[in-house]
């Protein structure tokens, strides 16, 4: 047997790819001396807080940004900032991460799935606007590993409609619709710093907007906020960030962009190298648009891989064989959010979502520093796993 799932010798060396993120010598530095600088008596004037506020709403191009202590804090006060009442409903793409629908129940509204597009991975427009009804007061844009939705269509349902649109931009640092960043294509907007994102701080959130009233609204989830006196205007929870975190996020601020560009080169070079392969099927990029490629993600095709009648067989065999060759891969999620024990809705209703939960697989060394060394090892490994095709039969 060849293929190291059954025992063979695995094509990736132990080692080969550089971890997310890339700690450098200046950040530390820079890290401990502001360690050593923070007391009671400055924190609540954090200069390293707001200064990362103004740089990465301007990098974003928005008036406003104030920070959070995670994403998830910044969909739920997004929300909050919508006003919303018991009976609204906010529409939520059904292949999307948990936080968003949960946010919607946590902020006292209901949610309403739509389903997505087989090929962008992203809110499907038709799907969203059968959704609609008199209630709907917002809805949830996900731009799914950093591809930026369709804005102008969503745009066009929504003024009409007068539906208050949130970008979950979690995954989208520094992507582009029309050369206008995520984060700044709706009304409103929330990015996540964790570890695992392309600005990566530890943990961490953001809020972006125009509109001043949403911000003031939005910030009021937050008890502690960091620009606004504390007035209490609603119940508010500990969504705070720290001056350490905004340290680290100020440093690697400086990189996004190179660092972006570089997954954009290994994208690039990966989907030139693996057009060869008709089972493959890339995450499509919205046309005008510009990914901030946080993952590498493709559907396998069953019926051409042809190893399995099966689907989600074929995917599962596929991705162990690539996982053992020493690959860094995964399924990003293994069920659509609607079909979660909270929601129990029957995953047929949203035909789109199912199938890339059962079809996808991602690959997450994409990022800098790995460049095309890195790349051809992962073309290896698949070149490997096709010329051993048979042996897939085999995997127990
Ligand atoms: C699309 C999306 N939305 C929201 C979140 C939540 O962000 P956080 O983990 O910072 O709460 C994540 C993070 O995993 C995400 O990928």
């Amino acid at each position: 047997m060849n293929l190291a799932v059954l025992g063979g010798k695995p094509i990736v060396p132990k080692g080969s790819f550089c971890d997310w993120p890339n700690v450098t010598e200046e950040e530390v530095k820079s890290l401990v001396e502001k360690f050593k600088s923070i007391s009671f008596n400055n924190y609540k004037l954090d200069y390293d807080i707001t200064q990362f506020e103004e740089l990465f709403g301007k990098y974003i191009g928005t008036k406003y940004c104030f920070t959070l202590n995670s994403g998830t804090a910044a969909i739920y006060s997004a929300l909050v900032g919508c006003n919303l009442k018991p009976s609204d409903n906010v529409i939520v793409p059904a292949y999307s991460f948990f936080s968003a629908a949960a946010a919607v129940l946590n902020a006292g509204a209901k949610v309403k799935f739509c389903d997505v597009d087989l090929q962008t991975f992203n809110i499907d427009s038709q799907s969203f606007k059968e959704q609609i009804d008199e209630d709907t007061k917002a809805v949830i844009l996900v731009h799914i590993f950093g591809n930026p939705c369709n804005i102008d269509k969503i745009n066009q349902i929504c003024k009409e409609k007068e539906i208050i649109i949130i970008e979950d931009a979690c995954q989208a640092h520094g992507a582009m619709y029309k050369r206008k960043k995520t984060g700044n294509l709706g009304d409103i907007a929330a990015f996540s710093f964790h570890i695992s994102k392309n600005l990566p701080i530890v943990e961490g959130g953001a809020i972006t907007t125009n509109n001043v009233k949403l911000r003031d609204k939005a910030a009021s989830a937050n008890m502690f906020p960091n620009y606004i006196e504390n007035k209490h205007i609603n119940l508010g929870n500990n969504f705070k960030f720290n001056g350490l975190f905004a340290k680290i996020g100020l440093e690697r601020l400086k990189s996004l962009e190179k660092f972006n560009n570089r997954r954009q080169e290994n994208r690039d070079y990966l989907i030139q190298r693996l057009k060869k392969f008709d089972f493959i099927i890339p995450q499509k990029i919205t046309e005008n648009a510009q990914s901030s490629n946080a993952m590498f993600v493709f559907r396998i095709d069953h019926s051409k891989l042809n190893i399995s009648n099966s689907l989600i067989d074929s995917r599962n065999r596929f991705l162990l064989a690539l996982h053992k060759e020493g690959v860094n891969c995964g399924i990003w999620s293994d069920k659509i959010v609607p079909e979660m024990e909270m929601f129990g809705i029957d995953a047929s209703k949203f035909p789109n979502a199912k199938m890339l939960v059962d079809s996808t697989i991602y690959i997450s060394g994409i990022h800098y520093p790995n460049s095309k060394n890195e790349m051809n090892l992962i073309i290896k490994a698949i070149e490997k796993i096709v010329d051993n095709k048979e042996e897939l039969k085999e995997i127990k």
